[in-house]
Order: C-alpha cells, then sequence, then structure tokens
C-alpha cells in the first residue's frame, strides 16, 4: 500500500524507511505547517496531526509519541518534542539530566500512538510503549531526541542500530501493529 506519512521529522522519516517494508510513502513537504497539538493523550494528537494531513487520495498515517518519566510524573510525555521550552534535542537531554538529579528511580518508558485514517474516514490505533530507564550521561550518537538517554539491556536506543531499535521500540511496535490491523481490514 501506497501512505501519506503526517510528519517532517527527519529522525521518524528514517525510522518509517526501515519501519514499512514493502509499502510506499510520502512525507509533508519540509514547509508544512503542522496543527496545534493540544490533545491531552498520544492518540488525541496522532489523531490531530492525521486529520489535518487528510484531504488527498492516500490514506494518512500519524503518530505521536513521547518521554514518559516516573520520577518527573510521567513528563515530558506529550510535550517531549517542546519540553522546558528548549531549542535543541541536547538542550531538553540535559534539562531531562538535571531534573533527574540525585533520583535513584530512573525508570522510564517511550510511548507512540498511531493513527491511520483512510480518505473515506476508516481510522485505524495502534499504541505501544517501550520500558527502559534514564541514564546518568548521555550516550551513543544514533537515534534522534531523547535516544542518548534512554537505557534498555545495558544500551541506550543511541547505541543501537537502526533494525534493533525498531524491533523494541514504541513505534516499531506501534507501526507494525497498525500495519496488521490494515492488513486484516
Ligand atoms: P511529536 O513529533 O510531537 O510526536 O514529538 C515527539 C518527540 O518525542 C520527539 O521530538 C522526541 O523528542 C521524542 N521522541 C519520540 N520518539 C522518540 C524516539 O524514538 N527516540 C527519542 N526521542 C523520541
Amino acid at each position: 500500500m501506497k501512505f501519506l506519512i503526517a510528519t517532517t521529522n527527519p529522525g521518524k522519516i528514517r525510522e518509517f524507511e526501515t519501519l514499512m517494508p514493502g509499502h510506499e510513502f510520502e512525507v509533508l513537504p519540509s514547509g508544512y505547517i503542522p496543527p496545534e497539538e493540544d490533545g491531552k493523550t498520544f492518540i488525541d494528537n496522532a489523531r490531530i496531526k492525521a486529520r489535518a494531513a487528510l484531504g488527498g487520495v492516500l490514506p494518512v498515517i500519524a503518530e505521536d509519541s513521547g518521554l514518559c518519566v516516573e520520577a518527573l510524573g510521567g513528563a515530558p510525555g506529550i510535550f517531549s518534542a517542546r519540553y522546558g521550552d528548549c531549542e535543541t534535542d541536547g538542550e531538553r537531554n540535559a534539562l531531562v539530566l538535571r531534573q533527574m538529579e540525585g533520583k535513584t528511580n530512573r525508570a522510564a518508558f517511550f510511548e507512540c500512538a498511531a493513527v491511520c485514517i483512510t480518505p473515506n474516514g476508516q481510522e485505524f490505533v495502534s499504541s505501544a510503549r517501550c520500558d527502559g530507564a534514564i541514564t546518568h550521561e548521555p550516550r551513543g550518537d544514533g537515534g534522534f531526541g531523547y535516544d542518548p538517554l534512554f537505557e534498555r539491556g545495558g544500551r541506550t536506543t543511541a547505541e543501537m542500530t537502526q533494525a534493533e531499535k525498531n524491533e523494541i521500540s514504541h513505534r516499531g511496535k506501534a507501526i507494525r501493529g497498525l500495519l496488521k490491523m490494515l492488513e486484516e481490514a
């Protein structure tokens, strides 16, 4: 099948390239003005993004995702992309590490809600999470966003190959679930 993936995030686009073998997709143009993500959950925001990008002939897939840290009451959560009004991933990572200073509970998870809406309005939703822990310092050059801080099985997701991350990641699991629902529909 061919889809429109409702994102301009280069990190996510790289992941979609390996997460959808056998399918084709287009992404939004880089000048695209995204809708306001004013939902209260990852699913709300994924649906907002999917609906905003609908209108063509292709089914739209949108996803909303983020890092939830137990000791920070679930923050950054749905505000992951704009946490602390920081400009860069590096600043956001530094902020999380500062907020985690002295915390012994390092448990955290990534969550992803993926929504597909077809041109005739049918909607499919798939959510997944990936459990891990916040490191004491950033490690690894791969991935994007909070990957250098998120450790699972002794390595951060920034220290994994894309295939290794896809196998365990929130996005990998949510997109595989979504594609299975579409195949069975
Ligand atoms: P969204 O584009 O509003 O869904 O924002 C998602 C944000 O959550 C990203 O910009 C990253 O900061 C963070 N995030 C989501 N998934 C990942 C991941 O797989 N690795 C690292 N950070 C992620």
